[in-house]
């Protein structure tokens, strides 16, 4: 692959992507780790592998204490399979089981406790030490890699988010409506974004793209133009 850039400019660098769900973060944070070679961190499946521990576990999605107590001792790792990014919890596969309506839901409760994100930051920091990241969530920008090298904050309609997701649920065989989706996202980002542990924000110094009107490769090409021309200047 030609890259645009020279590689040394592109040492030890943290890209994060910070947005609402729905935004189309996952799939273009994705890309743009493939584009430079970066690894590729999906901080949300951390806390959607800890909320699936819960309801295995039969943990309340509520209860603090215990789920701060267990976090830290949880094994979550990445492996990339056959260019599959691969999610793992105690050594067990669990890509597909964290995706499920009852992991989304318990989610956002799950990810709030301090404890919780506290135990997720120190490893998602761990995995940046070794070697460049595209890390993408609802904290990365502000929380967990303040000093990003470049920082983005995608957003797009709550219509338009919705309709990605149903897209995503019927690959999955999964059966919902425009409505459902629409009043679920609209639940889980008032959830995210009024917690009181690391919010979903968008910081002064993140750059704000609009996916609305964007497919993922614009959304892709928008982010490589932005890191070309800020990090191969420095
Ligand atoms: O991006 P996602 O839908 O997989 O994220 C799942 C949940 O995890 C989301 O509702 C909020 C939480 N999350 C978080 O609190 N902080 C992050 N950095 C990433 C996700």
């Amino acid at each position: 692959m030609t890259r645009p850039y020279k590689l040394s400019a592109l040492e030890g660098k943290v890209i994060a992507i910070d947005g609402p769900a729905g935004s189309g973060k996952s799939t273009t944070a994705k890309m743009v780790a493939a584009r430079l070679g970066f690894t590729y961190l999906d901080t949300g499946a951390m806390y959607r592998a800890v909320a699936l521990f819960a309801i295995e576990n039969d943990i309340s999605p509520e209860d603090a204490r215990a789920l701060e107590a267990i976090a830290p001792r949880l094994v979550i790792e990445f492996k990339t399979e056959e260019e599959i990014n691969r999610v793992f919890l105690n050594g067990r596969d669990v890509t597909e089981a964290i995706r499920s309506p009852e992991v989304t839901s318990a989610v956002s409760p799950v990810s709030a406790h301090a404890g919780v994100r506290e135990a997720m930051v120190a490893r998602q920091r761990e995995i940046a030490r070794k070697g460049n990241v595209v890390a993408e969530g609802r904290d990365t920008t502000s929380v967990v890699f303040p000093e990003a090298d470049i920082k983005v904050y995608l957003d797009a309609s709550l219509k338009e988010r919705a309709r990605r997701r149903l897209i995503d649920f019927s690959r999955q065989g999964i059966d919902s409506t425009l409505e459902e989706q629409m009043a679920l996202l609209a639940k889980r980002d008032e959830f995210d974004s009024s917690r009181s542990n690391s919010p979903l924000t968008r910081t002064g110094d993140s750059i704000l793209i609009d996916t609305t009107n964007l497919n993922i490769e614009e959304q892709v090409d928008k982010i490589i133009k932005l890191i070309t021309v800020r990090l191969m200047k420095k």
